[in-house]
């Protein structure tokens, strides 16, 4: 790593590495619900394209850009703590012009997603968030995104401290996830915990949780806000744009058993009508493509600085 990426390595703490607590959590997550066994091949198979959630992605990283500019320099470092197979750091030359685009070091718990991300030639560190290998300060943002109910809420504030510590003076971290009672985490409880294989019995995130989480590890200018957070898919028909997104849907959550019940095409027609999905005129029609196919979502978003 020090030939090739010296700007990770060089965050790297060698006696966190060599710590016993480190393997034992790495064991600990050996079976993660995103291995290959599980729904991993087909939540990998879903991101190949990171654009899709693009809206997103673009507001949670403005959140952690300076405050003062609303840029990035090229070598401002951000840890994407659950980065899966690398789907923020591969949005990012899509965003952004090229002289803005931070240096984002993807992370994960799961080894599969770790090789994934590597596959992608992208700098990712094989670590568990409760943990993090990074020596303290060494770091100008962290997020924390798309899986944050996968951490268990007696896990939460060691996950938090874990971020305040790796982050500099001044540094900015993100916490994402869906809000208790929403129409996002009831669908998860009504859909992807029905209909998956590895079931989602996970707790999601109030505001309350956020702020006393933040202020409690020591952040201040804590802020929570809610994001529209789609999964936008733009082309010229309907019918193909309604496949792609119930495939995407399907995939990504992996829904096997709504695949087993009904069939393929079936399957795909149920999990539109069950999804707060909209298909139809795209007014941004930016690209020249004047339909689009999105799944609702909003999202809870906490941000706070590192003093
Ligand atoms: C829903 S996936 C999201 C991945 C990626 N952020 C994305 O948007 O595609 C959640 C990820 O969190 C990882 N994860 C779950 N618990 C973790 C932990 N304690 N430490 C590190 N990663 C963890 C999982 O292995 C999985 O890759």
């Amino acid at each position: 790593m020090a030939k090739e990426i010296p700007e990770l390595a060089s965050c790297v703490d060698e006696t966190r590495v060599e710590n016993p607590e480190y393997e034992r959590l790495l064991r600990l997550g050996r079976q993660t619900d995103f291995s290959a066994e599980r729904r991993g091949n087909s939540y990998r198979r879903a991101q190949a394209d990171p654009m899709v959630r693009a809206t997103g992605i673009r507001q949670l990283l403005m959140l952690l850009a300076p405050q003062e500019t609303g840029k990035f320099a090229p070598d401002h470092k951000i840890l994407d703590v659950l980065g899966g197979d690398g789907v923020v750091t591969r949005a990012l030359p899509k965003i952004f012009p090229q002289d803005e685009i931070p240096f984002v070091v993807t992370s994960d718990l799961d080894h599969d997603m770790v090789e994934a991300a590597r596959a992608y030639g992208l700098p990712v560190l094989w670590q568990p968030a409760e943990y993090l290998i990074l020596k303290g300060e060494s770091m100008d943002g962290v997020l924390m995104a798309y899986g944050s109910h996968h951490i268990d809420s007696v896990n939460r504030p060691r996950v938090v401290a874990e971020a305040f510590r790796v982050l500099k003076s001044g540094g900015r971290f993100v916490l994402h996830d869906f809000e208790e009672g929403s129409i996002n985490a009831d669908w998860f409880k009504n859909v992807v915990d029905k209909y998956s294989a590895t079931g989602h019995n996970c707790r999601h995130f109030t505001t309350g949780e956020m702020t006393e989480l933040l202020s409690d590890a020591g952040f201040t200018s804590v802020r929570i806000r809610h994001i529209l957070d789609p999964l936008t898919m733009m082309g010229e028909s309907d019918d193909v744009l309604s496949a792609k997104l119930a495939e995407y849907i399907l995939d990504m959550y992996g829904l096997t058993k709504l695949r087993e019940e009904h069939g393929e095409i079936l399957a795909r027609k149920k999990i539109l009508e069950i999804s707060p999905v909209y298909v139809g005129e795209s007014i941004e029609n930016k690209v020249g493509l004047p339909r689009k196919a999105e799944m609702f979502r909003l999202a809870l978003v906490a941000s706070g600085t590192k003093r």
